[in-house]
């Protein structure tokens, strides 16, 4: 996302404009404040003035719960770079609090992906190990879905084992066939 989308997503962009990102099948929240940080420092190295804003969806509201929280233990950090922890948490009774410029990034709502998509315009979306458990016939609901959310051209990117499957692959292309991200065709 930093390396390749990032990039091509801020080329020729009108800054007065927000850029639209969307975690479908959010979970406990992770990807979609990983998703804000990784913004943050894209725009902090590029030192762009747009803003961008990340909704984050899920069907079950436990995690939802969870999600707005924005607190987790050490262990879900581990991976992330010692100084984008410093930059991005504060240390909360052992535990790691999202900090406020990210969270105010983020909105959180409850969505059924198998329903039609309450966002339109969206610059990217990511769908990480979620289609993965639909059958053949609602992910390609899903796909249409998405589809009508995207700009032409807006990014989507799944997770290292899912692919795009039936009439879908009409309506996308593939971006980066390893990282299995794809942008909606014009
Ligand atoms: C394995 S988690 C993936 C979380 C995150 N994308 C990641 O890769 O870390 C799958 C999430 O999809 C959500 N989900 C499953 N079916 C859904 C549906 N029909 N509509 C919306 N969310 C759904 C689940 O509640 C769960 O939080």
């Amino acid at each position: 996302m930093a390396q390749d989308v990032l990039p091509v997503l801020s080329e020729g962009w009108d800054q007065r404009m927000p850029l639209s990102f969307w975690s479908a099948g959010c979970s406990s929240g992770e990807e979609p404040y990983s998703m804000a940080i990784m913004w943050a420092e894209f725009q902090r190295r590029q030192g762009l003035s747009g803003q961008a804003a990340v909704a984050a969806t899920d069907i079950d509201r436990a995690c939802l719960e969870k999600a707005r929280l924005g607190v987790y233990e050490w262990s879900c950090l581990d991976e992330m770079p010692r100084d984008l922890v410093d930059r991005h948490f504060s240390k909360e009774g052992g535990k790691y609090a999202v900090s406020p410029e990210i969270r105010k990034l983020v909105r959180f709502q409850r969505a059924e992906l198998l329903e039609p998509s309450p966002f339109r315009q969206v610059d990217l979306i990511f769908c990480r190990n979620v289609l993965i458990y639909f059958n053949r016939a609602s992910q390609e609901t899903v796909f249409r879905h998405f589809r009508q959310s995207l700009k032409p051209g807006g990014f989507l990117v799944l997770g290292k084992v899912e692919t795009m499957t039936g009439q879908a692959k009409e309506s996308f292309v593939s971006f980066d066939a390893k990282e299995r991200i794809y942008r909606r065709s014009r």
